[in-house]
């Protein structure tokens, strides 16, 4: 029989879907890609069709299989996917009632803000560590519940079933066989007790969600089922389960508290590993289930930037100043200093922990001299700064020191833009040799569950570090930097007279 020693992860993302082969070593064997539309029905509101989310899986699988010439290696998938994302389908077809409602879609505002007002916030945060906020999924659930013709009665009779994506792609996989999720993608529902492990009675009846509709919650790495026979030629475990920021802690083998990951993609996701302990957050972070690993869960705390690469991206198609985003380093290198100029990307508001939805983007400081080069930098600079007023909340909520951070995507690959980091958070930031760290994260959940790995020791042994970035900008500096970053972000704040 052929041995059994490489992993099919697939990364089902918001903008495109990857499917990669990795070797018992964490190389990549073969990988293929896939964008897929973006609906936006009306203002604020996103949505993605199922189906074109379930063929984009089957086919970037089926040719990375064939390309990987391990197909028959494959000892089980692992499946990371866009969280809070919804779907809701026919248990009977597997047909989905409505596009799926996705993440980013606002149109659950105004409920969130009048069960807030209500009070309700309080009970959400203590037992799911979320925010009441239309991010999750639970709004979402039942606005549709609400408009799509029958779909109320008919869940309450058992006939519908709802899942997260990675939910929707396990029904298809197995043909129907299978209605679970993880513990990862449960905790951003709102629905999901984080500390009893469970979906929460209260909550249902506060969002009005149906039991009858719940996927199973399992651990993130768990023989879930198998694929259809005539999928793959052969059914094939799925075996790894999580949702793709906390596939990212996995792949960056951040298994012991105070280990920070930062993935740099639109945006940036910050989670801080805190061992078997919720940390409740003053400062509004997020707490959340960063893996379940023999039905032990560990915690993280989580904060999100909106705008990271979304910055460099307008300075390539807002503002027209450089032609591809790589173009940054050599521009950010090229001056000594920002000159003064800071750039607060407040476009779309400020996440955590300033949470202002109509604070606006700004640019200040500018003088007669300041070049392209210095706004580069600033733009570099701001993502940055952002990170530390993160990792900052973080430690003031006890989350732990953090020595070393890891990061990945897009920015990462930026040699000036890690360095500064490492200066302005004064700790270590390491950047891995393989940054596909979310596909990897899900590989190695499915590896572990079919022993191409044994544990966490074994994956964690696999992470290998490609640069190291160590600070060493004189304190003086960087205290004034900060200050005036301080400054800059207090003036885009809606509070600001
Ligand atoms: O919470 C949303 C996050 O999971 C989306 O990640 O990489 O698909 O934009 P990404």
């Amino acid at each position: 029989m052929t041995k059994k020693d490489c992993v099919l992860a697939i990364d089902q993302g918001t903008t495109s879907t990857r499917s990669i082969v990795f070797d018992r070593d964490a190389n990549e064997l073969a990988a293929a890609r896939q964008e897929f539309p973006q609906h936006y029905p009306n203002a604020g509101w996103v949505e993605h069709c199922p189906e074109d989310i379930w063929n984009d899986v089957l086919n970037t699988a089926k040719a990375a299989l064939e390309q990987s010439g391990a197909k028959d290696r494959v000892a089980g998938i692992g499946i990371t996917n866009q969280r809070e994302t919804i779907v809701v389908w026919e248990r009977s077809t597997g047909k989905p009632i409505h596009r799926a409602i996705v993440w980013q879609d606002r149109r659950t505002a105004s409920v969130c803000q009048q069960l807030r007002d209500e009070g309700a916030e309080a009970l959400v945060r203590a037992r799911t560590g979320l925010l009441l906020d239309p991010y999750f999924s639970a709004t979402k659930l039942a606005w549709l519940l609400d408009n799509v013709e029958g779909a109320r009665a008919r869940a309450e009779k058992g006939e519908l079933a709802f899942g997260t994506i990675d939910s929707f792609l396990l029904w298809r996989l197995t043909g129907g066989k299978v209605h679970a999720t993880d513990a990862t993608n449960a905790s951003r529902t709102m629905l999901f007790d984080i500390h009893r492990q469970q979906w929460d009675q209260d909550l249902l009846a506060l969002f009005r969600v149906p039991a009858a509709l719940l996927p199973e919650v399992r651990d993130s790495s768990a023989l879930y089922g198998e694929t259809d026979p005539a999928l793959f030629g052969r059914p094939i475990p799925i075996a790894g389960i999580a949702g793709d920021q906390q596939a990212a802690v996995v792949g960056q083998a951040c298994f012991s508290p105070g280990m920070a990951k930062a993935t740099y993609g639109t945006g940036c996701f910050l989670l801080l590993n805190t061992g078997d302990k919720p940390v409740e957050s003053r400062n509004r972070m997020l707490t959340t289930v960063a893996y379940r690993l023999n039905g032990k869960p560990t915690y993280a705390l989580e904060g999100s930037i909106f705008v990271a690469g979304a910055a460099i991206k307008w300075l390539r198609d807002g503002l027209h100043l450089i032609t591809h985003a790589s173009q940054t380093d050599d521009m950010a290198t090229r001056v000594p200093h920002s000159h003064g100029v800071y750039m607060v990307p407040g476009f779309v508001g400020l996440g955590a922990p300033h949470w202002d939805p109509d604070a606006r983007g700004l640019i200040c400081g500018l003088t007669l001299d300041a070049t392209a080069a210095h706004i580069a930098r600033a733009a570099l600079e701001s993502v940055a700064y952002q990170t530390l007023d993160l990792v900052s909340a973080m430690v003031q909520d006890g989350g732990g020191t953090t020595e070393s951070i890891r990061v990945d995507g897009g920015m990462s690959a930026n040699d000036w833009y890690c360095q500064f980091l490492a200066d302005m958070l004064q700790a270590k930031v390491e950047r891995p040799r393989n940054v596909e760290t979310t596909a990897l994260g899900a590989g190695f959940l499915a590896g572990i569950a079919t022993g191409v790995w044994e544990n966490e020791t074994t994956v964690a042994a696999e992470w290998a570090r490609g640069s190291l970035f160590e600070p060493k900008m004189d304190s003086t500096q960087r205290r004034t930097m900060i200050a005036g970053w301080h400054q800059a972000v207090k003036r885009t704040l809606s509070t600001y007279t």
